[in-house]
This record gives structure tokens, C-alpha cells and sequence, in this order.
């Protein structure tokens, strides 16, 4: 199963149709997560307070959990968010932060290290931008440290289309030029 992760909010939001482009490749069952539909909160303290009190139980089944189970059990995953304020939209950190559970998605090894415990082995992270993403690390280097460095998802590929919103760009051939990369991914 594909987990497709929508972190996009416009209606005719151009992550979104690059992500649906990759996902029409990779053909398959899909599971979709809408975020703007979901109504994720930021964590607060009664809801921190009611997690730790779930894991100590080992709870797991609990409906606090259902997003880092699903991400948990994903074959392969879709992320699409578009590039805002350097990084994504804050309700793609409020759904990571669901994500990020002890026993669920990751635990520490005796050595204090983080030791994946995700099914996936690939994450696709898809992205565009009104002008130049000049440094990831906000963004999909985030994502792809989370995923390589305590989900265990070692392989994580970058999908993107920059500069939309510069005046007199095409946007039509810079996101048909973008769906040609993607298209490259499956030669
Ligand atoms: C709240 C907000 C913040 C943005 N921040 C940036 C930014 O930091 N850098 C940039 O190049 N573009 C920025 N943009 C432009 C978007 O990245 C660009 O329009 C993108 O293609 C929007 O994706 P969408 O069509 O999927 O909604 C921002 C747009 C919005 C609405």
C-alpha cells in the first residue's frame, strides 16, 4: 500500500498534480491522508500528557496512534508540500510530529540511537516553489533526515518544480519538464 501524504491546500495546487503524476506511476493501492481535511493539531500539553500516559500503557491501538500506524505499515511513501516559508506548511510538521511515536515508528537501541521500525524502504518527497529552493534542509532535508535517521526509510527521493511564481516564467513547461524527471524515474 502507498501512503500519499497531501500537505497541499489550493485547489488547483501544482505539488498536487506533480504528486498525482507520480503516483498514476507508481501505479498500485493508495491510501490518501489529506491534511487540510484532517483537523491535526498542534501538539499541546493534555495531549502530550495523554500520549506518554498511552505509550507507558503500550496502548498502541489507541486512535491517538492512527497516523503513525498507517505511516508504520506503508509499503511506500508519498509526500506532496509545497515549499513555504523555506520549508512546508506548518500542518505537515503538526501530522509528522502524530507520526513520530516510540514503539511505532521508531525506538533507541541501548545506545541511546534512534533504530527505524517503518516498513517503507522508499519515500518520495514532492515539492514546488514560487522562486528557487536554495537550501533543502528546511524542507525535504528535514523529511529526509526523519526518514533516514529514525524511521529507517533509507531511500529518499527529491520531486520539484522551482521558480512558478517568478513573473514571466512558463509554468505549464516548467511542471511538464518536472513530470518528464518523474518519468525518468521509471525507465
Ligand atoms: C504562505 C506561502 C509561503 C511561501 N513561501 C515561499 C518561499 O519561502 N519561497 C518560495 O520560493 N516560494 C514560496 N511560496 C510560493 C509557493 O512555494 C509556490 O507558489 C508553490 O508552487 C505553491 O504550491 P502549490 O501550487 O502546490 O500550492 C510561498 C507561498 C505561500 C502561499
Amino acid at each position: 500500500m502507498i501512503l500519499y501524504i497531501d500537505g497541499t491546500l489550493r485547489p488547483e495546487s501544482r505539488t498536487r498534480e506533480l504528486a498525482e503524476h507520480l503516483a498514476g506511476k507508481l501505479g498500485g493501492e493508495r491510501e490518501y491522508v489529506r491534511l487540510s481535511q484532517e483537523n491535526i493539531l498542534p501538539m499541546d500539553f493534555n495531549a502530550l500528557s495523554e500520549r506518554d500516559r498511552l505509550c507507558a500503557n503500550g496502548d498502541f491501538d489507541d486512535p491517538a496512534f492512527k497516523y503513525a500506524r498507517q505511516f508504520a505499515n506503508a509499503d511506500e511513501i508519498i509526500i506532496a508540500a509545497p515549499f513555504w516559508n523555506l520549508s512546508f506548511p506548518s500542518v505537515v510538521k503538526a501530522y509528522l510530529e502524530r507520526v513520530c511515536v516510540v514503539g511505532l515508528t521508531f525506538c533507541y537501541s541501548e545506545q541511546g540511537v534512534p533504530v527505524g521500525m517503518c516498513r517503507a524502504k522508499k519515500l518520495y518527497y514532492v515539492t514546488t516553489a514560487g522562486g528557487t529552493i536554495a537550501d533543502e534542509s528546511f524542507g525535504y532535508g528535514y523529511v529526509r533526515t526523519l526518514a533516514t535517521g529514525m524511521f529507517g526509510i533509507g531511500d529518499t527521493v527529491l520531486i520539484k518544480a522551482e521558480n512558478l511564481d517568478v513573473f514571466g516564467s512558463d509554468v505549464h513547461k516548467i511542471i511538464s519538464e518536472a513530470k518528464g524527471e518523474i518519468d525518468k524515474l521509471f525507465i
